[in-house]
């Protein structure tokens, strides 16, 4: 298993206290998630607790970036359909084999680590500097 301290941190900030605040429930969750007891139940909520994060988020995210007429909005988009499909694909392989829960578990963990320094660190700076230059100019 993957053992970390997970935690967000200001210089992560994308300039919009909403969005700012689901990056920090994601950051709990990671967390939470790599500090856990993998069990079946525990696996069934992190699984649903992250598609709830990604309709509620994804959407937020695509408003305020749409709104500020970001040029990489359909680039980020794709970002955004790549995870759910991550997400789906898991959520079916587990309704397939609920028996490995630790395997599943450390894959979603992972996973989310990856994602969340690849994701907020570099395609969220993206529109965040897109949206600061022009309130600058
Ligand atoms: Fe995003």
């Amino acid at each position: 298993m993957i053992m970390t301290t997970v935690q967000w941190t200001s210089d992560l900030s994308v300039g919009d206290r909403s969005i700012d605040d689901d990056h920090k429930g994601l950051f709990q969750l990671v967390d939470e998630l790599s500090h856990a007891n993998m069990s079946h139940d525990y696996i069934n909520v992190i699984l649903d607790r992250l598609k709830k994060y990604t309709i509620e988020h994804f959407s937020r995210e695509e408003v305020y970036m749409k709104k500020a007429g970001f040029p990489g909005y359909e680039d980020h988009i794709k970002e955004h359909a790549n995870f759910n499909e991550w997400l789906e694909t898991i959520r079916s392989t587990y309704a397939r084999f609920p028996q490995s829960p630790f395997i599943i578990g450390d894959s979603v963990n992972g996973y989310l680590q990856r994602w969340l320094r690849h994701h907020i660190l570099t395609e969220d700076m993206k529109y965040r500097d897109f949206i600061l230059s022009q309130k600058k100019s």
